[in-house]
């Protein structure tokens, strides 16, 4: 008899099967965020050749005055779509206090770490919080039902999260967050911008290898839950610029022709030596592009602030 495994094992088991069954092989980036994979990439946001975050808490301290009176001084509600360590919710939530204001805040990852993480730092501001793991989609939904009297929603998509999804499921995101909220609510976009390659490659390659880790840990998570043999060490992470697609690719490359097994996915993959996984793209803007994408969602831009050295914007978008 087959042993029981739970049901995001299951779902983890049956994606891996119908990924690396695919031409070309592919891992979806999702399962990067285990938690090491969420340590590790809190790591590579401290990296220098990473500058992302850095670059959009700047923006954040700067601008979030103004950011933060778009949602009034009474029942406002934040909602963070993948929360990541809190640290710019925080700035937010110190400016709402400062003006004298305060809100309803909501925290939506699928890493409960990620949340816990969050609502331990929000604690000491008094403020109200909800952690909801689970989709955005869902998360959503779940905020959008739980809001209070007149109060503006603001709606914080950060991190260049947005980058992580291909254009028309990037679009399709943008209507559905247009869809939850009402109009006269906002939302934050915090995007990367399209730069030299060599920086990208610096920033998604970096000389740590702390980048070839995080990739590479997809493998130890195969091994761990579903019971594989990958060896680490037959496999290279590379990241790749795609100009066509104005996106930077990472892939994980078998240095050898050999077959891996895995026992709970019922399947024993062939690489040939030089083949590929793919197992995340990230896509950089210009700045007007990411003025349309939210316009074609029915989100008008009120303000865009962009970092021109990094080449990182933040635009906030009224939903009209
Ligand atoms: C979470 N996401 C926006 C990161 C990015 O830049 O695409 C994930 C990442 N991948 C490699 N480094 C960081």
């Amino acid at each position: 008899m087959k042993p029981a495994i739970d049901q995001l094992t299951a779902q983890f088991a049956a994606d891996v099967r119908a990924d690396l069954s695919s031409t070309p092989k592919q891992l979806q980036s999702k399962y990067l965020y285990d938690a090491l994979g969420s340590s590790l990439f809190d790591a590579i946001c401290r990296l220098p050749w990473y500058r992302i975050t850095r670059a959009e808490s700047a923006l954040l301290a700067r601008h979030a005055d103004a950011i933060v009176t778009s949602i009034g001084k009474a029942n406002g509600t934040i909602v963070e779509l993948g929360c990541g360590s809190g640290e710019k919710l925080v700035l937010l939530a110190e400016a709402l206090q400062a003006r004298g204001a305060s809100a309803h805040v909501h925290l939506i990852d699928i890493s409960p770490q990620a949340i816990e993480h969050t609502e331990q730092r929000l604690t000491r501001l008094h403020l109200s919080v909800v952690g909801h793991q689970s989709t955005y989609e869902e998360g959503l939904r779940q905020a959008a039902a739980a809001r209070r009297g007149d109060g503006r929603m603001l709606v914080l998509l950060l991190g260049s999260n947005i980058g992580n999804f291909d254009t028309p499921a990037a679009h399709a995101f943008l209507r559905r967050i247009r869809a939850a909220v009402s109009p006269g609510d906002f939302l934050l976009l915090g995007a990367d911008l399209a730069k030299p390659e060599l920086d990208l490659i610096d920033a998604y390659d970096d000389p740590l290898g702390v980048t070839a880790a995080f990739n590479k840990n997809l493998l130890v998570r195969i091994n761990n839950e579903l019971g594989g043999d990958f060896d680490l060490a037959a496999f290279d992470h590379v990241a790749v610029w795609n100009a066509a697609d104005q996106r930077i690719e990472m892939h994980l490359v078998s240095r050898v022709a050999q077959r891996v097994r895995i026992p709970a996915a019922e399947m024993t993959v062939s690489f040939e030596a030089g083949e590929r996984i793919w197992t995340e793209s990230s896509y950089k803007y210009e700045p007007e592009q990411i003025v349309a994408m939210g316009a074609s969602a029915g989100l008008a831009s009120r303000n865009q602030w962009v970092d021109t050295d990094v080449g990182f914007a933040l635009t906030l978008f009224a939903a009209v």
